[in-house]
């Protein structure tokens, strides 16, 4: 068995998958850890909404770095159907972001001053999806902030990753990464392997290896319950919107449901009390929804850091080791700009400065 690579990434979510796949077109020799399965933490457990608009809280630093991760996904759809036959349903639709008062339109006014959005009125709105609550006063409409399938998009980038020569190892948990001379000793349940570069990409995990590394960073799990429902017709041409909660269609009138935010709470089951909430915002959204039929429940950890943004960049005093993890409620949408800029500094090509300074690990 091949043992020595370029570079190690720790996990195998999206963030880990997308940065082997964007490191192996590149020709560098890439391996992946990977403790379960490929895509079986929160990045299958996401709706997979690219909401660069609706996610914003920050128009200087997330907005644009969202956006160009959104714009990369509207090609790259393609390339990874072409290349590995997987169709991650990237689909047409957008996003409804609702407002129920003259307030809370007056909330969204950063969104809705941008030239991708506008304003329907409750009206309009309701011409377009007309089993919407008639308590709405009426929604930004952001047609790019399209949705694609977590799981599926996660095996994509893998299994390009592996066409373009990359190695994916299952059920390969790493217990501890050692320096020895100028090369890092990767230490798993299948032996040791030896890599140039380590790339710590293992979602809210990541804490213990900061700490093994010498560093104070820790990553807090923020839970999230979803709910997947059905219906006959399809209720839904759009998501809707509101607050942390939403409602995405999916193909064959299934409607996915979410999501909770439940802090620091480590366990990967939903409770009836968290269900029970979603499906009271869901209702205020779309009255109907109670009539349909429960297909399944679930729930994922998101990784947060102290300000909730990514830890993207170098271990401040080791440029053998870099972070990649913390996207909190974005992983999947920030996954190919997040691929391409860690790329970007393991080739030295040049990376922006302001998101360099924004995701940097030693930002405090
Ligand atoms: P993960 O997917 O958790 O992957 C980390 C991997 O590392 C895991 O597979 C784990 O098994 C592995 N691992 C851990 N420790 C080790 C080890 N020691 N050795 C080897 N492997 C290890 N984001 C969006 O952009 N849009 C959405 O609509 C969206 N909806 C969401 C809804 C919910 C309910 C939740 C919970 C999250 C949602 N997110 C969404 C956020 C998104 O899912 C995450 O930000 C993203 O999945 C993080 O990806 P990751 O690869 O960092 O982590
Ligand atoms: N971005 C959606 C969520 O985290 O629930």
């Amino acid at each position: 068995m091949k043992t020595n690579y370029d570079v190690a990434i720790i996990g195998g979510g999206i963030i880990g998958c997308s940065i082997a796949y964007y490191l192996a077109k590149e020709k560098i020799d890439v391996a992946v850890f990977e403790e379960k399965q490929i895509a079986s933490k929160s990045t299958r457990a996401a709706a997979g909404m690219l909401g660069a608009h609706s996610e914003c809280d920050d128009f200087e630093i997330f907005y644009p770095f969202a956006r160009s991760s959104q714009l990369t996904y509207f090609d790259l759809k393609d390339e990874l159907r072409e290349l590995s036959g997987v169709d991650i349903e990237l689909r047409k639709g957008g996003i409804f972001q609702l407002a129920f008062s003259e307030q809370e339109k007056e909330e969204l006014s950063a969104t809705l001053s941008l030239p991708t959005v506008s304003w329907y009125d409750s009206v309009e709105m309701r011409n377009r999806e007309n089993a919407v609550s008639s308590n709405i006063f009426g929604a930004a409409y952001i047609e790019d902030d399209v949705h694609v399938l977590p799981h599926s998009t996660c095996l994509a980038f893998s299994k390009c990753a592996q066409i373009y020569g990359a190695s994916i190892f299952e059920y390969t948990p790493v217990f501890a990464i050692q320096k020895e001379d100028s090369i890092y000793i990767i230490k798993t349940n299948k032996g040791a392997f030896q890599a140039k570069t380590v790339v710590v990409a293992n979602g809210v995990w990541s804490s213990s290896f900061f700490h093994q590394l010498g560093l104070h960073h820790t990553l807090s799990p923020v839970k999230g319950e979803c709910i997947s429902v059905s219906s006959v017709q399809p209720l839904l041409k759009h998501t809707l919107f509101h607050e942390h909660c939403y409602i995405v269609p999916r193909n064959n009138g299934r409607l996915v449901i979410g999501a909770t935010m439940v802090k620091n709470d480590w366990h990967e089951q939903p409770t009836l009390g968290g269900l029970e909430s979603l499906i009271a915002k869901a209702k205020t959204m779309l009255p109907t929804v109670t009539d349909l039929k429960i297909e399944s429940c679930w729930a994922g950890l998101r990784p947060q850091t102290f300000d909730k943004k990514p830890f993207i960049g170098y271990h401040p005093e080791d440029e053998g080791i870099l972070f990649a993890t913390g996207h909190f409620r974005n992983g999947i949408l920030l996954a190919p700009a997040t691929g391409q800029m860690i790329r970007d500094l393991i080739v030295k090509q040049e990376v922006k400065k302001e998101w360099i300074d924004a995701f940097k690990v030693n930002r405090f």
